[in-house]
């Protein structure tokens, strides 16, 4: 498939999708949007590593389509914002995205979508929208909330501060800093890469929705992940004191 916004390259179990807009700081508009959607469902099931040419990752929603949206169109804007991030982060494999430079507003709700977020230490976080008189409309109120609680979340949101990588890693926000963000982050790619695809879809299942819903699922899932071969071998492959050799 040929794609305008994006790059997109596949090496082995992983898929690395590039954002790569013509402007520097890689604003998103929802044709960049659909293109990493269908890079990601389209990767033959691959682990994602997303990330930012240029000098950032992304400076959010692309500002310059703002001016048109009325009430109406603003809202079917939304809600397709939604469909996408919904889709990357209910996709069955692990999605990595790996940040530098800026990460703001629609870029940092994508990065939320995402399940592992590692930062070049330089990086400039933020949720802006409330200084453009608007607020972050593709589940960033949500899934923020749901990582640094009401008060953080609140508080961030709400004075639109931005804030730097080690604040964002205290948060939990982050899983790592390092110079080396990309490299750190294609080296847990293609770890991952090599885990049991059936357990990490479950567990990426269960922690991803609110928990408190979700024990039921996690008694009927460990339950079903016992029957698969992957299993079988993972358990043999420790008792034989050798790497498991997982065939899904
Ligand atoms: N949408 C569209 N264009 C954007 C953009 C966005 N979200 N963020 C930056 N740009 C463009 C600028 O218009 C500028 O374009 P130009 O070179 O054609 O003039 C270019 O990217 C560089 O931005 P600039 O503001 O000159 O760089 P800076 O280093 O001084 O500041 C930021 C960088 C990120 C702090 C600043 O651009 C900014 O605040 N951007 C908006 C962030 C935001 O509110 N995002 C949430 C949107 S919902």
């Amino acid at each position: 498939m040929g794609y305008e916004n994006i790059l997109v390259n596949d090496k082995g179990k992983v898929r690395t999708v590039t954002l790569n807009r013509k402007s520097p700081l890689n604003p998103l508009d929802m044709d960049t949007l659909r293109e990493v959607k269908d890079a990601i469902l389209d990767s033959g099931n691959r682990v994602i590593l997303l990330h930012g040419a240029n000098k950032a990752f992304s400076a959010g929603a692309d500002i310059n389509n703002f001016m048109k949206l009325t009430n109406d169109t603003a809202g079917i804007f939304a809600k397709e914002g939604h469909d996408i991030m919904n889709a990357i982060a209910s996709y069955p494999r692990p999605v990595i995205v790996a940040l530098h430079g800026y990460c703001l507003g629609g870029g940092f709700e994508l990065a939320l979508a995402c399940d592992l977020r590692i930062a070049h230490p330089d990086t400039i976080f933020g949720l802006p929208e409330v200084n453009l008189g608007i607020l972050p409309g593709f589940g960033g109120t949500q899934r923020l909330r749901h990582i640094v609680g009401e008060t953080v979340a609140f508080g961030l949101i709400s004075t639109g501060k931005r804030f730097k990588a080690d604040e964002a890693y205290r948060l939990g926000f982050l899983n790592e800093v390092s110079e080396k963000y990309l490299e750190v982050a294609e080296k847990l790619a293609e770890d991952l890469s090599k885990k049991p695809k059936e357990s990490l879809r479950l567990i990426k299942h269960l922690v991803r929705v609110a928990p408190d819903e979700m024990f039921e699922e996690e008694i009927d899932a460990f339950g079903e992940v016992f029957g698969h071969p992957d299993r079988e071998e993972g358990v043999r492959a420790f008792l034989e004191k050798r790497e498991a050799n997982f065939k899904d």
